[in-house]
């Protein structure tokens, strides 16, 4: 199924803003290879098209596993600003007005690589944008490792406190609940640090209550499973917790088995604060636009969705209140034109 053009159109050239977006996942293949030749990293792949190869997940370990391994090509702070720079131009062509980018600092401290390094070189890039696409970045927390060692990457971060707006959880959901990071996240609160986390992806709705209860997470990544359970799902809707979910992500890693199957109308239609992102978008075949159109071309959803959609979006974001009633007001404005 395709979707027709007027509605390829809207989705488009609709204003937009990105909440989950790993900056490590949009490395794309010819990226990691010219990084790998300038920084003399030799990687287990032979060229550009046998790692494109290895793109084929069966489960979120099995994509982290090639993510981690793409990532140990970004060793100075040139690299992570050129990774960034690529990723918010095409942000920008896919009209996404703002933009709220997790990195995952413990990936690299561990290679070696300074903290100073990994944040500088992702926040130049942010800066040359800023007037065409605002941005924020949120520090994740790798749920694999200790808590001990989300505590001493906190501790990296202190110098670098003011160029961040959030702490996230990532990496392997399953096994690792959100409470294993209770104390490490009360810390980011008192320091004044907004709180997001992945939950629900492959972890059950209980990690969701307890990223919310336990946490004090403020938006859920991912939060598909939800729907399991029905009391979640209705405290969900009534507080209004935003759910970044991401459409290629979930087909590409088989919590979906087909498109057709996402709950993405079922969460809209519980009155749930969701939207769409693109999580890896190098990985999972799309930036935003593509996830708006996979999503559109497999699914009975309409213009007015597309409307909720992009609203959601800003409305979820980190913000000042005048800057996100700015970016809603431009949403109704580009859909009162189309009506
Ligand atoms: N889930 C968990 N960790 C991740 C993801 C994801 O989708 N992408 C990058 N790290
Ligand atoms: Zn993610």
């Amino acid at each position: 199924m395709s979707v027709p053009s007027q509605m390829q159109d809207i989705l488009c050239r609709m204003p937009k803003a990105e909440l989950h977006i790993h900056i490590e996942g949009s490395l794309e293949p010819e990226r990691i290879f010219a990084l790998a030749r300038r920084n003399g990293v030799t990687l287990p792949y032979a060229d550009v098209e046998s790692l494109r190869r290895a793109y084929a997940f069966t489960d979120l370990q099995s994509f982290l596993d090639i993510y981690y391994a793409g990532a140990s090509v970004l060793l100075t702070e040139q690299d992570f600003y050129d990774m960034t720079r690529d990723y918010l131009e095409r942000a920008l062509a896919d009209n996404v007005r703002h933009t709220e980018i997790f990195f995952d600092p413990q990936t690299h401290t561990a290679r070696g690589v300074p903290f100073g390094v990994v944040i500088d070189g992702i926040l130049r890039a942010c800066q040359d944008m800023q007037g065409q696409i605002s941005s924020s970045l949120i520090m994740c927390f790798l749920r694999h490792l200790s808590e001990e060692d989300a505590f001493l990457t906190l501790d990296a971060a202190m110098p670098h406190l003011a160029k961040i707006i959030g702490v996230g959880l990532d990496s392997s959901e399953r096994g690792h609940p959100p409470e294993k990071f209770a104390r490490v996240f009360a810390r980011c609160r008192e320091l004044g640090l907004r709180i997001v986390a992945h939950a629900g992806e492959e972890g059950p709705p209980e990690y969701i209550r307890n990223a919310l209860d336990i946490l004090h997470a403020e938006r859920i990544d991912h939060g598909v499973r939800c729907l399991e359970d029905a009391e979640l799902t209705a405290r969900l809707a009534r507080e209004q917790i935003p759910l970044t979910v991401c459409p290629l992500s979930n087909l590409k890693l088989c919590v979906v088995k087909d498109m057709a199957q996402h709950n993405l109308p079922q969460l809209l239609d519980a009155g749930l604060l969701a939207m769409v992102n693109s999580d890896d978008p190098a990985y999972f075949g799309g930036y935003l636009n593509q996830n708006f159109l996979a999503l559109f071309a497999a699914l009975p959803l309409e213009i007015r969705h597309a409307q909720v959609l992009a609203r959601n979006s800003f409305a979820a974001s980190f913000l000042p209140a005048a800057r996100k009633q700015a970016l809603l007001d431009e949403v109704d404005a580009f859909f009162a034109k189309i009506a």
